[in-house]
């Protein structure tokens, strides 16, 4: 049985104790919660039964793989604990500033870490993609990344679209710095033009659109679940399981998978 710490007891937190619960090969280890929160919340307990927790080492010490999921806060602390204690590394938090991205590539030198802002193996498909269509198709298709979550997403555009944009300027040796434009600045040829919408509880709709004169591709994902998200984060951990040390992403998940 695989060892599983989560840290953030939010609605990923939460999606992802109640799919340990029911997934054969795992066990939950704790789930993690801040100091001033614990006892506070009956219905939390019962959903970590009663595994809960606000000691970071002593979860990294149980747990096999830790599954970070909370806000940014956090993150290099948790990437500091699961260096000390041997315990490989999920983070799916997005927003990271670099002491946070720091963190977790020095964690990296010690352990497996698997850092990805969108952990769903639909996205990581797309991401390869819309590389394959930037490098194929040359600057006169007008390139527009669209995005649609939910009102309560704080970070706009989403991590997932930024990481799109990244891919596509980086299939044509540029990066998307030179190449991002907002809806309603003026683009030149080549350039990224991001397309944010945030309404009702969407968990998470990217479309890359190329449009040619005479032809338009569109790359679409559309999440129906947010539990596609704890899905991607458990077999994440599987897949970390028995890889040496390093810093890796969904996309390796992926292409191991396509090989
Ligand atoms: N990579 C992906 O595919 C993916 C998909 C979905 C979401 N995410 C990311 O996953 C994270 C969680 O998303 P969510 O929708 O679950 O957010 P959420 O509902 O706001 O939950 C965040 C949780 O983190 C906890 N937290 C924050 N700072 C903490 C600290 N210092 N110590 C302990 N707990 C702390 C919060 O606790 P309190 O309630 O006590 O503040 C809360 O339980 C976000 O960073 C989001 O961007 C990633």
């Amino acid at each position: 049985m695989m060892k599983l710490g989560v840290l953030g007891a939010g609605r990923m937190g939460r999606e992802i104790v109640a799919q340990i619960a029911a997934a054969a090969d795992c066990e939950l280890a704790g789930l993690w919660i801040r100091e001033s929160r614990t006892g506070t919340d009956g219905a939390l307990g019962a959903l970590a039964g009663g595994k809960l927790g606000s000691d970071l080492d002593e979860l990294a010490r149980r747990s096999d793989v830790l599954l970070d999921f909370t806000l940014p806060g956090p993150t290099a602390a948790i990437a500091l604990a699961a260096a000390r204690h041997e315990a490989r590394l999920v983070c799916g938090v997005s927003g990271l500033d670099t002491t946070a991205t720091d963190a977790l590539q020095a964690a990296a030198g010690s352990i497996a870490v698997l850092y990805d802002r969108n952990i769903s193996v639909g996205v990581a498909v797309l991401r390869e993609l819309t590389a394959i269509a930037g490098a194929a198709l040359d600057t006169s298709f007008a390139c527009e990344i669209h995005e649609t979550h939910h009102v309560h997403k704080l970070d706009a555009p989403s991590g997932t679209a930024l990481k799109l944009g990244e891919a596509l300027a980086a299939s044509r040796g540029r990066t998307l710095q030179e190449l991002r434009r907002d809806e309603h600045e003026a683009a030149r040829p080549g350039d990224i033009r991001f397309v944010v919408r945030r309404e009702g509880d969407v968990p998470g709709e990217h479309t890359v659109r190329f449009a040619g004169r005479n032809e338009t591709l569109l790359l679409h994902h559309a999440v129906s679940d947010r539990g596609v998200f704890a899905e991607g984060a458990i077999s994440a951990a599987r897949w970390l399981a028995g890889r040496p040390p390093g810093l890796y992403s969904m996309r390796d998940v992926v292409r191991v998978r396509a090989e």
